[in-house]
């Protein structure tokens, strides 16, 4: 009885301390208010004294830093709701991918045996949707999904990872090809390698896409390539949200954010794209594809194509990241893990990072950054869970 009480007490003294740090971040933030953070300490105190600690858990620091891991993300969580942060809608494509790690890339026409092998659920939009939920956003995927043998799995891995699918369109899987991605990431060089069948795949049309309530999401971020072949379609959506945003109040407004990965060069209507986003993400494979040999070079060259207000951003991998908006160019080393584990899914995780940052206020700079870190850790672990609980760093930059 007399440990329990001593351990209870080291335990209390030890969040208090932790507990001040992380609100110390909290109160600097630009969301920060005091009633937040009485709520944060209250929460805190009632998981200590919820603790069952006769069980001899003497790893005190260790158990107090989970706890208050734990209410910081409940805490920020809360700041999003208390400052009235809309949710995100992200609008793509959701694959299915066959991912073969092996130990380097094999040579063609050889054989060789696999490291290991999994499937998970893929698709620029959806990964973004489910890091933007990891990191404590609320986020929704909007998107189609073929009713076939895989449509649970999908459904249940967004349910899992947080992310809605409220209004997903669902099609007949008899009439609809269904997006699969064969992958095969390389140990040796942390590549990944994609071989998309996406081909006649259906995207959500201009149509489905009015049914919804589109005021009460603050940002909404479009993957170009659902709308491949089709290119109509995502210059309706987004005359649809400029519609919304004449019509409304400042804070009624939507963040439009517009990701393009794909080599549509040749499309005019794509490049028209790049005036329509207030965000443009660009991906390193688009940027080469139009002769781009570095980050910088690719915003500055392709700036003049957006809107005078617009942010431009490019991801350049293990090169970091650049933005250019006013006129200003910033950049961002890239933050490498220690050990290269997963590169899969990297410039949608860096995507995630740039957005959830920006619109919880931070700067343009800040906002690469975060996303670099976000990406950058994402990389030292396979998939995306381990960017859980990132959000805490973003009040550090
Ligand atoms: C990763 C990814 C995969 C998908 C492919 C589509 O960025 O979204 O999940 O198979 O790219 O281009």
């Amino acid at each position: 009885m007399e440990t329990e009480k001593k351990l209870r007490k080291q335990v209390e003294h030890y969040v208090e301390e932790i507990v001040n740090k992380s609100l110390e971040i909290v109160m600097n933030a630009t969301y920060g208010n005091r009633q937040l953070n009485r709520n944060t300490v209250s929460k805190v105190h009632k998981k200590v004294n919820d603790v069952n600690l006769s069980n001899g858990d003497t790893n005190v620091k260790q158990f107090a830093e989970c706890l208050v891991d734990e209410s910081f993300k409940e805490g920020l969580e809360e700041v999003d709701k208390l400052s009235k942060i809309k949710p995100i809608l992200c609008v793509g494509i959701v694959t299915l991918d066959f991912v073969t790690i092996s130990e380097e890339y094999p040579a063609e026409d050889s054989k060789t045996i696999a490291v290991g092998n999994y499937w998970s659920r893929g698709g620029n939009a959806a990964n973004t949707a489910t890091v933007l939920a990891h990191l404590g956003a609320r986020v929704e995927y909007f998107g189609t999904i073929v009713n076939n043998r895989w449509m649970s799995l999908l459904q249940d891995d967004f349910k899992n990872n947080g992310v809605s699918t409220e209004h997903c369109i669902y099609l007949d899987h008899e009439k609809h090809k269904a997006p699969v991605a064969t992958l095969i990431t390389s140990q040796k060089t942390g590549t990944r390698t994609v071989i998309a069948d996406f081909k006649g795949i259906t995207g959500v049309t201009y149509e489905q896409f009015s049914s919804l309530n589109i005021g009460k999401y603050g940002l909404i971020h479009l993957e170009s390539r659902s709308f491949e072949g089709r290119a109509g379609d995502i210059a309706d959506i987004i005359a649809l949200i400029v519609k919304h945003n004449e019509t409304n109040v400042e804070s009624e407004k939507i963040v439009i954010s517009v990701e393009i990965e794909q080599s549509n060069i040749t499309n005019p209507e794509f490049r028209s794209l790049f005036a329509q986003g207030d965000i443009v993400l660009i991906g390193k494979d688009y940027a080469i594809d139009d002769g781009y040999t570095s980050k910088e070079e690719a915003v500055r060259g392709l700036y003049k194509y957006c809107k005078p207000d617009a942010i431009l951003v490019c991801a350049w991998g293990d090169d970091g990241a650049a933005a250019m908006f006013d006129e200003q160019l910033v950049c961002s080393p890239a933050i490498t893990p220690e050990k290269l584990v997963d590169t899969l899914g990297e410039g949608d995780t860096f995507n995630a990072g740039f957005i959830y940052a920006f619109s919880r206020g931070k700067s343009v700079a800040k906002a690469v950054k975060f996303g670099c870190m976000v990406a950058g850790h994402k990389c030292g672990c396979n998939g995306f869970s381990c960017v859980k609980g990132m959000q805490r760093n973003m009040y550090q930059i």
